[in-house]
């Protein structure tokens, strides 16, 4: 028999997600953004996200099944995000989800957005390795993750204690006058750069801990731009970016390769929007193959926000025979790993 195709739905921050999975084969992955509606806020407003995804849930969903050349009644299984993430965002993708389960007479899995931040590699690179570690790295969470198996097993060993890597990505670019959201923005700016330019900051160092911390880090890049203003000379933007970038992609490599060796895990995989970031890529990449670890990052349309990554997990739930959930699973905004 045919694996069961699952259709995932997304919308816990600004992109409504529709992916399409058979088994752990990719199909389809529509996303409608309403970034450039929170541009103008420097930042994502709850309530104009909602609204947003409500607009764009049928459409995308239409798009999806285009896609991948497939009916509605095609689907098997609908997956939806049903936390963490914004209350009022998260209701419309479970509210939908719901809709479509129960007019399609199939069942639906709840899913945790952060495993299937983790889950998504396996429609790229294949099967995960057991166990794994897990670098998750977005605008609304930096953890590390040992990953025993993504469907049943995720433990969490250690997040950061105040800003996301992504949120003072987004804060350092305001603070350069690039747009939001930031990420990319000073990634490219970097790019002409040197990161040795400007000693910033490393949070949390050498604690012994697997916790980060971003938002000294963040005032210490404010400070340091404050200064030149002040003295009336020009803020060298990709000389700061880039020194910004090297403190944060430093810190995550570290760490997560600390965590390699503590738990005796000799595979790594970065997940979120950060892992989109170049020099992240790069310094992992590097740090992985002199400590004889193997990195796996997802290609960056898989790292943000998307909705086949919650097929995925969705698939991955109905081959190890967890769930269904029950029709009326709550939203939860604070779910955790
Ligand atoms: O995973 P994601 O799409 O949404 C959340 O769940 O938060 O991550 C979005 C975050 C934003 O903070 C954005 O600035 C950051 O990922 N980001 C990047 C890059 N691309 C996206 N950060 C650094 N470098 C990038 N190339
Ligand atoms: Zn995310």
């Amino acid at each position: 028999a045919d694996l069961p195709l699952v259709l995932g739905i997304e919308t816990s921050c600004d992109e409504t997600g529709v992916g399409i999975v058979r088994g752990q084969t990719l199909l389809a992955n529509a996303v409608a953004s309403s970034v450039e509606e929170h541009a103008r806020f420097g930042g994502v407003v709850p309530e104009v996200a909602s609204r947003a995804h409500l607009e764009a849930m049928t459409p995308t969903v239409e798009r999806a099944l285009d896609q991948a050349g497939v009916r509605f009644a095609d689907i098997d299984a609908v997956a939806v995000t049903a936390g963490p993430g914004l209350a009022g965002a998260l209701l419309v993708g479970v509210a939908a989800a719901k809709a479509y389960a129960v007019g399609l007479g199939v069942p639906l899995y709840g899913v945790n957005h952060l495993a299937a931040h983790v889950a998504v590699d396996q429609l790229e690179h294949g099967p995960l390795p057991k166990p794994s570690i897990a670098l998750l790295v977005s605008g609304g969470h930096s953890s590390l993750l040992l990953v025993p198996d993504v469907a049943k097993d995720v433990i969490s060993l250690g997040s950061t204690v105040d800003d996301a890597a992504g949120e003072a990505f987004d804060k350092v670019a305001r603070v350069l006058g690039l747009p939001f959201p930031g990420g990319p923005h000073i990634d490219r700016a970097a790019a002409q750069g040197s990161g040795a330019a400007v000693a910033f900051p490393r949070g949390k160092y050498d604690d012994g801990t697997l916790d980060f911390s971003f938002s000294g880090l963040k005032t210490a890049v404010a400070r340091w731009v404050e200064a030149k203003e002040r003295a009336g000379e020009t803020v060298p933007v990709a000389d700061v970016a880039a020194s910004f970038q090297e403190a944060v992609v430093d810190v995550l490599t570290r760490k997560a390769l600390q965590a390699c060796r503590k738990y005796d895990v000799q595979d790594l995989l970065i997940g979120g929007g950060v892992a989109a970031n170049s020099r992240l890529r790069a310094l992992a990449q590097e740090r992985c193959d002199a400590a004889g670890v193997r990195l796996r990052v997802p290609r960056p349309g898989l790292c943000t926000d998307n909705g086949a990554m919650i097929a995925a997990l969705g698939s991955e739930l109905v081959a190890a025979g967890i769930g269904p959930s029950a029709l009326d699973i709550p939203a939860d905004s604070s779910l955790p790993i």
